[in-house]
Parts: structure tokens; sequence; C-alpha cells
């Protein structure tokens, strides 16, 4: 009886880290390379979410974690302005792949206000 409680403890802690790995996680950085004030969040998809302080205009890391999903950075914050449409003042998709994620300034993207995230599976990019 001993034995079997602690090896069923010892499951329940292996497993519950990685049970409800979700999508939508990014590593915002002041620095380039994951330098500077860091913020890991995991944001709902299809929902436009403000870049807030210390990042507001000031952001070099735009890391998202996984493969499955992308975000448009935006230059304005959500609601505000011309970009009424998803694909409107953006830099373009950027996924777990996307080059410059780890230094936003390289591509002068450092002072993005807002981004948006979703799933790649459901959405058919035209390039
Ligand atoms: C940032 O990372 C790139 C790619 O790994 C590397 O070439 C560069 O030297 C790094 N710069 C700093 C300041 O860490
Ligand atoms: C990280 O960012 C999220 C979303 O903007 C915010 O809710 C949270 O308070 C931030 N955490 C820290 C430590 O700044
Ligand atoms: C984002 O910020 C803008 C400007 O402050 C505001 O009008 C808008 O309601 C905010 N949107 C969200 C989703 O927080
Ligand atoms: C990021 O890009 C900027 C602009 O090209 C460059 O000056 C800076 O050295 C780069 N930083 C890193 C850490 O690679």
């Amino acid at each position: 009886m001993k034995s079997f409680a602690v090896l069923a403890a010892a499951t329940l802690a292996l497993a519950s880290p990685i049970a409800k790995r979700e999508s939508g996680g990014i590593l915002l950085c002041t620095g380039a390379n994951a330098t500077g004030t860091c913020n890991y969040t995991v944001y709902p998809l299809d929902t436009c979410v403000n870049v807030t302080a210390p990042f507001l205009g000031n952001t070099n890391t735009f890391a998202p974690d996984g493969e499955a999903f992308a975000c448009y950075p935006y230059a304005m914050a959500c609601d505000v302005g011309i970009c009424t449409s998803p694909e409107g003042c953006t830099l373009g998709a950027v996924d777990f792949n996307y080059e410059h994620k780890y230094n936003l300034s390289a591509v002068s993207w450092e002072g993005v206000a807002s981004f948006r995230c979703f799933t790649k599976t459901t959405t058919t990019t035209v390039e």
C-alpha cells in the first residue's frame, strides 16, 4: 500500500506541470536576447492585447513559445486609429521561428503597442 501511494504521488507530481500546456505563451523583454525586464504570460488567442509598461514602446524581445500559433504585433493600441483590420499596420506574423523575435530593433518594431495571436492551423497564410 505504501509504495503504491508514493508511486501515485510521484506520477501526479510529474504529470501536472505539462498537463495543461496552452498555446499563446509569449516572452516579452525590454532588451534584445531576452535581457532587461521580462514577462512571460499566456495570452488568449484571437484577442487584441495592449502592451503595457515597461514594454510599451520598448519591446525588443517578442518570443512566442510554440509552433502552433503566431502573433501580429501592431504599431497602435487595440481599437485605436485606422488599423481596424487584423492585417492592418502590423509587422506581419511573428511566430516561434521568426528570425528577429529576440531583437525587434533590427526591424524597427521595438515600439509595438499591441498584438493579437492566432492558431496557425485555422489561418490561411497568403504571402
Ligand atoms: C544575441 O543573440 C544573437 C544570436 O544568438 C547573437 O549573435 C548576439 O551576439 C547576441 N547578442 C547579445 C548582446 O547577447
Ligand atoms: C505580465 O503581463 C501580464 C499581461 O500584461 C500582466 O497581467 C502581469 O501583471 C505582468 N506581470 C508582471 C510581473 O509584470
Ligand atoms: C487598448 O488601449 C486603448 C488605448 O488606451 C484603449 O482604447 C483600448 O480599449 C484598449 N484595449 C484593450 C483590449 O485593452
Ligand atoms: C538589435 O538590433 C539593433 C539594430 O539593428 C542593433 O543595434 C543591436 O546591436 C541588436 N542587438 C542585439 C542584442 O543583437
